[in-house]
């Protein structure tokens, strides 16, 4: 056994240290297979002096760390990059650490590996809900959800994983823990760093644990499918419902093209009774909120032309389906280029109408958080290795006031393409930041900033 095997080992356990293929392929390869590639070992530390003293021995052998919490995130920066010093995976997955819910305070600490699944489940029986939920929540995780700030179909409810965000504990480079888990709502006493850490991809520390805000659960009372004719219906359409209908908790948009998709792989019916070029998937609930007046008020719009209303969880499982199966869908009819950009709402229909000339005779399947203005552009067709449709889909987001990221991070897939969303002096600052805290380059290398 070569010495970085041997420490890693005396840290976590040889049997925590993986290095053959057959078992490391499913953390070297990410969830849409377009990115993958060598890694010295696969380490599975079991708490946060374990993750400390992989970070340290990484750091005496002057090999990368590459952090990886479910490994369902979509730019690549959860694995190793093809060229490059094959780094060491660090996975969170045993971080299972969940204390008892503070009902007092609504708040809970969870271990990075505990899954937003397993989080739902736990709080839900102190009568609480956690804010952030996706269609990944079997496998997705607390600290993989933190590093990229995920968003997901609560994020017009309760805002990204940022604002659940009350302290992480985390393993900086040089093998110091920062622990904030004590629950204080309001302290000023300095940078926040667990807000830094959000959204860093792992660039900055390794998470190992979170203190999370919780809000009262809200069952949904009705989700309603409504056919519409584009993007501009839809957008139009949550806008009146919003200003209906109180305690909306989802918006979500998808296409034809998208249903199609969904039909085809999982055996569906139609959605509704005939087909439309688009559907708007809104959903509301609340306490004390009655199911009859929500429907009453939504079915009352004049701009809703045909609509589907379930009541009850296995009719809105049945609607949810249509949207939540995008990802798989597509995944099963290739390797798609994920491309998720976030719009003033006002360009939406301006972005999708140049959309189609852009993406040429490539499939562009169209869907989204349209709540929050977050459109995933997802394009088949081009060769995994070809970034031409990414830019230029990317850039006709940016042209439009968008950003190129909405929720999926930019990892390795997007690093080159910074440039469009921030400017010289942010991408300067993020680089200062980056070389203070991890002046080696030993977490992450060239996700988020380009090396
Ligand atoms: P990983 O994929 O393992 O890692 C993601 C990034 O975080 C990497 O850069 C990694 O290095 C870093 N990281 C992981 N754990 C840690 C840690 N403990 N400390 C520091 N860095 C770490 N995303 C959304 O935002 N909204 C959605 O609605 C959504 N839906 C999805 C649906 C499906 C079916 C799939 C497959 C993915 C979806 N995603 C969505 C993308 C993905 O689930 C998110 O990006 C999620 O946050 C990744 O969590 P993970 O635990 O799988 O992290
Ligand atoms: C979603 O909203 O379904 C996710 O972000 C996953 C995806 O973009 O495929
Ligand atoms: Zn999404």
């Amino acid at each position: 056994m070569d010495t970085l095997l041997a420490d890693l080992a005396a840290v976590a356990g040889a049997e925590h240290v993986l290095t053959d293929p057959g078992v490391t392929a499913g953390y070297t390869t990410d969830w849409t297979r377009r990115y993958h590639g060598p890694a010295r070992c696969v380490v599975r530390p079991a708490g946060t002096d374990e993750v400390a003293g992989v970070i340290r021995a990484a750091a005496r052998h002057r090999t990368p760390v590459v952090p990886q919490g479910g490994n369902t995130g979509l730019v690549g920066g959860g694995v190793p990059a093809r060229d490059g010093v094959a780094p060491v995976v660090l996975s969170c997955r045993r971080l299972l650490r969940l204390d008892p819910v503070d009902t007092l305070a609504a708040q809970v600490t969870a271990g990075a590996g505990v899954t937003i699944g397993g989080l739902h489940e736990h709080v839900a029986r102190a009568g609480l809900e956690y804010g952030v939920d996706l269609a990944a929540r079997d496998s997705a995780t607390v600290g993989g959800t933190i590093a990229t700030n995920a968003g997901g179909i609560r994020t017009v409810r309760y805002g990204g994983t940022r604002a659940q965000l009350l302290g992480v504990e985390a393993v900086l480079a040089d093998g110091s823990v920062i622990s904030r888990l004590g629950g204080v709502q309001t302290d000023n006493s300095g940078y926040e760093l667990g807000q830094l850490l959000a959204g860093s991809e792992g660039t900055l520390g390794v998470i190992t644990a979170a203190r999370l805000r919780l809000w009262p659960a809200e069952p949904p009372a009705v989700t309603v499918l409504a056919g519409v004719s584009g993007i501009e219906a839809a957008a139009a359409l949550q806008a009146e419902i919003r200003a209906r209908v109180p305690g909306i908790r989802a918006a979500e948009y998808f296409e034809a093209p998208g249903v199609a998709l969904v039909r085809a792989h999982a055996g569906l019916p139609r959605p509704l009774a005939r087909e439309y070029p688009a559907y708007l998937l809104t959903e509301a609930g609340g306490r004390d909120h009655n199911a009859e007046i929500f429907t009453e008020r939504m079915v009352a719009i004049p701009a809703l032309d045909e609509a589907s209303v379930a009541l009850d969880p296995p009719g809105r499982a049945a609607l949810w389906a249509y949207r939540e199966r995008h990802t798989e869908a597509i995944g099963a009819a290739g390797i798609p280029h994920k491309l998720d950009v976030a719009l003033p709402v006002t360009q939406l229909p301006a972005f999708r109408a140049a959309l189609d000339a852009v993406t040429g005779d490539a499939k562009a399947i169209v869907f989204g958080h349209i709540g929050v203005g977050n459109v995933h552009v997802n394009v088949l067709g081009p060769e995994p290795g070809d970034n031409s449709v990414d830019e230029a889909v990317l850039g006709l987001a940016a042209a439009h006031g968008g950003t190129i990221s909405a929720e999926h991070g930019i990892g390795h897939a997007k690093a080159a393409l910074l440039h469009l969303s921030r400017s010289r002096a942010e991408i300067a600052a993020m680089r200062a930041v980056k070389s203070a805290l991890d002046p080696a380059g030993l977490l992450n290398p060239g996700v988020l900033l380009a090396v």
